[in-house]
Order: C-alpha cells, then sequence, then structure tokens
C-alpha cells in the first residue's frame, strides 16, 4: 500500500506557508526532503504525519528540537513510559534496553531529567523512543543536528539497519545534501512552501532542474563527500 497524503497546507499568521500539497510515500522507500530553512519542510512533515495517522498509517516522528520531544521536569524515563502508554504498550524494559544499547545510549541515567543529559545523548533518546512501536514509517526531522560526524553517521547506519530489517519506509528531513545523497533513493525538494523537485537521488544531484535545487547542489559534488 502506498501512504498518500493529498491537499496538505498550512497558514500561520494570515500567511500561506505550506501550498496545496501532495505526498506519496512506497512501504520500504527512502526519501529526503530538503531545502533552504524556512522553506517549509517542518510544515510538511508535521502535515503529513497528521494526515497519515488519521488514515491509520503508524508513523512516528523525530522532531527537529529534542525540545519539542522532552519535558524538562520529567525525567528520561517518565518520557519513556508516557511513550509506550501512548501506543497502547505496557512497559517493557528488556524492550526499552535493546533500543537504548542500539541507539549507543547506554551510558545515560534514565531518572534524570533532560538537562541531565549531552544534547547529543538527547536527541538519540528521541530517536530511540520513535522506535518503541511497530512502524510503517519514520519521519525524522534533522535527527542528526546536534551530533559530531563521526556519532551522526554511526547513528545513520545503526538507523539504516534497523528500519531494514523491519521494512520500514523514512522521510528525512534535511538541509544536508551530503547526508541525503547517502542515505536517500529519492529526494523531494521545497522552496517557498511547494516541492518544486521530486527525483531520485543520484538524478537530483548530478542535474538538479529548478534554480532551488541548483543552489542546494551548487559548488559541491556532493556523491564525492565521505559522510
Ligand atoms: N507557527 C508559525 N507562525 C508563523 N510562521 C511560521 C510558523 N511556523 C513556521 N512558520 C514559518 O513558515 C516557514 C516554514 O517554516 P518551517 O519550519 O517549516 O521551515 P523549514 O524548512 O523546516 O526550516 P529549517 O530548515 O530552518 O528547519 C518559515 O518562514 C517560518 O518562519
Ligand atoms: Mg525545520
Amino acid at each position: 500500500m502506498i501512504f498518500t497524503a493529498t491537499g496538505l497546507s498550512a497558514i500561520r499568521s494570515g500567511r500561506t506557508i505550506l501550498h496545496p500539497t501532495d505526498v506519496d510515500i512506497r512501504p520500504c522507500e527512502r526519501v529526503g526532503l530538503v531545502g533552504a530553512s524556512g522553506s517549509g519542510k517542518s510544515t510538511l512533515g508535521h502535515a503529513l504525519i497528521d494526515t497519515l495517522r488519521a488514515q491509520g498509517v503508524r508513523v512516528a516522528h523525530v522532531p527537529q528540537s529534542p525540545d519539542e520531544a522532552l519535558d524538562p521536569l520529567r525525567s528520561m524515563d517518565f518520557h519513556w513510559c508516557e511513550a509506550e502508554r501512548a501506543l497502547g504498550l505496557t512497559h517493557d524494559a528488556s524492550r526499552q534496553k535493546k533500543l537504548i544499547t542500539t541507539l549507543r545510549i547506554e551510558g545515560g541515567d534514565l531518572h534524570k531529567r533532560p538537562w541531565g543529559w549531552s544534547r547529543g545523548m538527547q536527541q538519540r533518546f528521541v530517536i530511540a523512543m520513535a522506535l518503541i512501536g511497530t512502524l510503517d514509517l519514520l519521519v525524522m526531522d534533522e535527527p542528526t543536528s546536534a551530533l559530531d560526524p563521526v556519532v551522526a553517521a554511526d547513528t545513520m547506519d545503526l538507523l539504516d539497519r534497523y528500519l531494514t530489517e523491519r521494512q520500514t519506509a523514512f522521510l528525512l528531513i534535511t538541509h544536508d545534501l551530503g547526508l541525503a545523497a547517502r542515505r536517500v533513493a529519492r529526494v523531494i525538494v521545497m522552496d517557498d512552501g511547494r516541492i518544486v523537485e521530486d527525483a531520485p537521488t543520484e538524478q537530483f544531484l548530478l542535474a538538479p532542474v529548478t534554480q532551488a535545487a541548483k543552489s542546494l547542489c551548487a559548488h559541491r559534488n556532493w556523491l564525492e563527500l565521505p559522510c
């Protein structure tokens, strides 16, 4: 079954920040959503999640900032149990241990509040929470922005493997074309609240069509970056 959302749009403070947009994602597909800062990537991500969830598609979200997912007054353990409750699951310590190990954040004290964890660990904790349930699609908004390049590549490798084993599709929102080039098969480009390009990754990188895509690709051979 293809995940299809049509007529996604958003108006904030009287301004259209997302013009009516349709998105299709195939099962197991890896899609990148790129564009300049403020082009509407996160807005489209939120609208897509809401619409697909309303259709019964199992979608998890890694928000752009851990602050969107973590209450500074609650312990990490509390957040984990809340996420399980929201999915109708009872607490499973072995599942928690497995996911914490998968994201390599065993050193974190779950009784502490977010500020007792480094930013990078918080980000990986939020990714681990997004993997608690069984998923059709994972939407990740700049999931490695707080991580150093080595840990970021490592985390993306782990995620890649984990999602491939479970045949889960993902949408990777990023302005890091090097990251997208390595991780996704198809790239969607946004500019000023609209999708302006949607192409296989290599085609997009080698022959961008629109000015927005050309600007993103300018002066770089992203396929040769080591990340
Ligand atoms: N609640 C809001 N009220 C008013 N304007 C908003 C609101 N949310 C987003 N915007 C505006 O909508 C536009 C798109 O924002 P969005 O966060 O989706 O961009 P983005 O592509 O994710 O940017 P970034 O790469 O910086 O994360 C921006 O101009 C932003 O200022
Ligand atoms: Mg954003």
